[in-house]
């Protein structure tokens, strides 16, 4: 099938790479479960009660998908897919704390009910869990990739708190620590697959490629989300950046768009950290007037549209078009 026309006939679902992905995403849950496991109780118990309320697992599925693609015959992507999810489980774990959220994947926050001391802790004993899985897959090239991973993120954290309440912050800055804290774990858990199936750099970088872009557009959404979604969808309370005085990309246009009253209202709530109540719905009303939350929008659409570019040269196939269906279910989250 061309590539346009199958391109086309994709639906913005996450469910068909769900379904090419799901016999090997049962091997990556069993072995999180277990690698999850202490005699410490009370780390299983706060790593479950995130790993069990599930997760859209978009990461790992990446890292399957490309597996797949490349007719990857060993074990080692089941292993660092489930390396890929325990990063990813652990960063949650430190963010809801760093945000001080109280809401995660529909339930309590971690920190709501065992604190934020021991959030933080058994977010590490995760990382040291998926650093000791990677070493088990023997290819010092992906224990690079995802290392490297898990330093940008926690410097992408570190970066967003220095900018926060900061509201000189400029559209660059922060793209860099959307780069930094999401799209780095969604470029790596691209990575790796056709590292470990021996494919070459070229190949390689456009994985890369297609991770880093869609990880940019979810990070996109999902900020315009916190003021456009509901908690119901996401899982998660809505208005945690404008608490936190975080300085995202909606933000960041309305700042420039907006009157000189507008921009009282914004260092008020976001530098001073001084938000009542009603706040949110006025700040939702200047994002919609001024079309920063529509304009967040279209640039999380050309990072996707340049996502499905970097699949161009590879393989064409049912793996391709489910990517290429993901890409466009990420950024249908608001549309
Ligand atoms: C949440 O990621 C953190 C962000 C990068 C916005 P997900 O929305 O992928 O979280 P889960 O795993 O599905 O809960
Ligand atoms: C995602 O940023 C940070 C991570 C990489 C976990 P957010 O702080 O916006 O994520 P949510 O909204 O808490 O899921
Ligand atoms: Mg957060
Ligand atoms: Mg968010």
């Amino acid at each position: 099938m061309p590539e346009a026309q199958s391109a086309q006939q994709a639906t913005a679902s996450i469910k068909p790479l769900v379904a090419l992905v799901s016999a090997d995403m049962e091997r990556v849950n069993e072995l999180i479960l277990s690698m999850a496991g202490s005699n410490v109780e009370l780390i299983p118990e706060i790593a479950h009660h995130l790993i069990d309320s599930g997760g859209k697992r978009l990461r790992p599925m990446l890292t399957l998908a490309f597996a797949q693609m490349f007719k990857y015959t060993g074990d080692g992507h089941v292993t660092l897919a489930a390396c890929v999810e325990f990063m990813h489980t652990a960063t949650l774990l430190h963010d809801d704390v760093v945000d001080e959220s109280d809401m995660r994947r529909g339930k309590e926050a971690a920190r709501m009910l065992w604190g934020n001391q021991a959030s933080v802790l058994v977010g590490d004993y995760l990382l040291g869990q998926s650093f000791k899985m990677m070493v088990e897959v023997g290819s010092l090239e992906a224990l690079r990739i995802l290392s490297e991973a898990s330093a940008i993120i926690a410097e992408g954290e570190v970066l967003q708190l220095a900018a926060a309440q900061d509201t000189s912050t400029q559209e660059a800055q922060y793209m860099q620590v959307i780069e930094a804290k999401t799209a780095a774990l969604f470029a790596a858990a691209s990575e790796v697959s056709p590292e470990i199936a021996g494919e070459s750099d070229a190949v390689r970088a456009a994985c890369r490629k297609f991770g880093m872009d869609l990880g940019l557009a979810f990070q996109l959404v999902d900020d315009a989300l916190d003021y456009g979604g509901s908690a119901q969808d996401l899982g998660k309370d809505i208005g945690d950046d404008l608490r936190e005085g975080k300085i995202t990309l909606p933000v960041v246009y309305a700042m420039e768009r907006g009157t000189p009253e507008d921009l009282v209202f914004w260092k008020r709530c976001l530098e001073e950290g001084d938000v009542r109540e009603g706040d949110l719905e006025h700040a939702i009303a200047l994002l919609k007037a001024t079309g920063s939350l529509a304009d967040t929008i279209e640039r999380a659409k050309a990072f996707g549209a340049s996502a499905k570019q970097a699949l161009s040269d590879l393989p064409d196939g049912a793996v391709k078009d489910a990517l290429v269906s993901c890409v466009d279910y990420c950024i249908s989250r608001v549309s």
